[in-house]
């Protein structure tokens, strides 16, 4: 098990995609963030067993493989090889997504004794936004269960904030690993393959889509809402 106490100092470094910064011959690899929590304690909503290896497994072989894509875009790009650059961004349009959604998505998450499922503080702007368009905070969630429920094979739903709208909520999804990006900020991320519920829930997704909100950290969400 690993010590999982350094998550926000280790986020906040990785997760603003450091790694594709060329500087001469110095390159920045992108690594694993820290949790905040350990495996065990999302139970009994998202077993520790799931989460270690989404976490050691997963997640790792995105931070590899962007590595890896990183580098030979470096070697392509030394070479003028346009077309083998071209055919790369494939490569980090997929691992680099899903290095920046696995690093939202456990930052997005507690235990329920440390805050997770706990609503938005009524006063914060986030909360306020959130009554405004949606009603309620019970309507926001049957509303991202629905999207989440109508992803066909892999991808993920985020709650964000478009920052081109006046700063509206929408919930969007999407397919794969593609992450959001441009005025949409996320506020929170969810994973929607199989490796994210499957040991636990096995066929019966919309299970775990129900149980994830115990675990969600709305607080992370409030301060994402306010920082971007
Ligand atoms: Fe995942």
């Amino acid at each position: 098990m690993l010590s999982l106490r350094t998550a926000s100092r280790a986020l906040s470094k990785s997760a603003p995609i450091a790694a594709a910064a060329s500087i001469g011959a110095v390159r920045t690899k992108v690594s694993l963030p820290d949790l905040d929590w350990d495996f065990g304690a999302l139970e009994p909503h998202i077993s520790g067993q799931i989460n270690e290896i989404h976490y050691t497994k997963h997640h790792q072989t995105y931070v590899n493989n962007y590595n890896v894509a990183t580098e030979q875009i470096a070697e392509a790009s030394a070479k003028g090889e346009v077309k083998k650059i071209v055919e790369l961004q494939k490569a980090i349009n997929f691992n680099g997504g899903g290095y920046i959604n696995h690093c939202l998505f456990w930052k997005n998450l507690a235990p329920e004794k440390q805050g997770g499922g706990e609503p938005p503080t009524a006063e914060s702007d986030f909360a306020k936004k959130v009554v405004e368009q949606y009603g309620s905070l019970d309507n926001l969630k049957a509303l991202t269960n629905a999207k989440l429920a109508g992803i066909q094979g892999s991808g993920w739903a985020f709650i964000v904030k478009n920052k081109e709208n006046g700063g509206a909520l929408d919930v969007v999804t999407t397919p794969n690993q593609d992450t959001v990006t441009g005025p949409l900020v996320p506020l929170v991320a969810i994973d929607a393959w199989e490796h994210a519920y499957y040991l636990q829930y096995q066929n019966v997704k919309a299970d775990y889509f129900k149980a994830i909100w115990n675990v969600i950290n709305w607080k992370e969400a409030e301060k994402r809402y306010l920082i971007n």
